[in-house]
């Protein structure tokens, strides 16, 4: 049998990289307990009636499914008997989360637990994103300060997705390694090692939906992408319809994955903190790069929790020809 490394063994080389003086691969242990929880709970969500929507909305004005709910509670639930941690910052959760016992904890994280929901009832790919940041504050409970970190000072970030096999791709600063869940023992393995996103080739990825939504520029740089007609190749267009998914693409196969703000909603839809700060994190360590369309994600600092940015994430080409077009180039 070959010498397959496993996700804990990572965890703790990382660790030592990173020269933490401990702790930090004991949270990243915790996400990927989370992550075996949760896909067990999506396989099954379907025999046991949890497809559905609670009837409430969040925070974001969406609503609310079964599984959403689930899935915030797997991630405080796993982070609540670990002193690490000191607070969770949810995109499910109007406000931050303290953790009993964390308050001497150095790290607070940023989930969106799960992501992609609207895939739940038709068996299609879902995720879970997550950062870790050191707190600023010195002691006592976390601050809202504390979460309100540009995505350059993430001191680890990374995804789960959820699809035909369970997969864990996160970064320490350091290399970007993707680990399989081989769910007959429940262990992650490394099965994609030192990720980089190919450049010159993939796919773009974007919800043509929104078309007359976009201002002129955004509408001429889809266009060139879908005609074919840009100066970095031509590409397929896929839309999973989570973040996850088609970021995951993006990363294994090149391109972009863009969504882009509105006329009438600058800002676009997705989150900072739990989505694009991360993924941005992530793609630039695989060789990618990450923008808003006018300035590279890792260095916005967010003003509050929620706080929502276009994104354009993917080969540093395709991000940059996006960029170019925006601008009317
Ligand atoms: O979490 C937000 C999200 O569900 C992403 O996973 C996904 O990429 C996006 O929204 C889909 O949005 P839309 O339905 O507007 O294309
Ligand atoms: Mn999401």
């Amino acid at each position: 049998m070959t010498n397959r490394l496993t996700l804990s063994e990572q965890f703790f080389r990382d660790q030592a990289d990173a020269k933490a003086s401990g702790g930090l691969s004991t949270v990243l242990n915790r996400f990927s307990l989370a992550a075996r929880m949760l896909a067990s709970e999506i396989m099954r969500a379907g025999f046991i009636g949890k497809l559905g929507y609670t009837g409430t909305t969040n925070v974001q004005d969406e609503n609310v499914r079964a599984l959403d709910v689930i899935s915030n509670d797997v991630i405080i639930q796993v982070f609540e008997n670990i002193p690490m941690v000191s607070g969770i910052a949810s995109e499910e959760m109007d406000d931050i989360h303290l953790l009993p016992g964390g308050e001497s904890g150095k790290y607070v994280i940023t989930v969106d637990p799960l992501d992609g929901s609207g895939n739940v009832d038709v068996a299609g790919q879902m995720g879970t994103i997550f950062g870790i940041y050191r707190r600023l504050s010195v002691a006592g409970k976390p601050t809202l300060g504390d979460f309100l970190q540009p995505a350059r000072d993430l001191i680890a970030a990374g995804y789960v997705l959820y699809g035909p096999c369970t997969m864990l791709v996160y970064t320490a600063g350091g290399p970007v390694n993707g680990f399989t869940l081989d769910r007959s023992i429940g262990t992650f393995f490394l099965t994609h090692p030192d990720l980089k996103i190919p450049e010159g080739e993939g796919s773009y990825s974007v919800n043509e939906a929104n078309e007359l939504k976009w201002d002129q520029n955004t509408q001429a740089m889809v266009r060139a992408f879908r005609r074919q007609e840009t100066q970095v190749g031509k590409r397929a267009a896929r839309y999973a319809g989570a973040l996850v998914g088609d970021f995951h693409r993006t990363l294994l196969k090149g391109g972009i994955y863009m969504y882009p703000g509105e006329v009438k909603k600058p800002e676009g839809k997705l989150r900072l903190l739990y989505e694009n700060g991360p993924l941005a994190f992530v793609c630039e360590k695989a060789g990618g790069a990450a923008t808003d369309g006018k300035q590279r994600i890792l260095d916005i600092t967010p003003k509050k929790l929620h706080e929502r940015t276009p994104l354009y994430l993917g080969s540093k080409g395709d991000v940059a020809e996006a960029g170019r077009r925006l601008h009317g180039g």
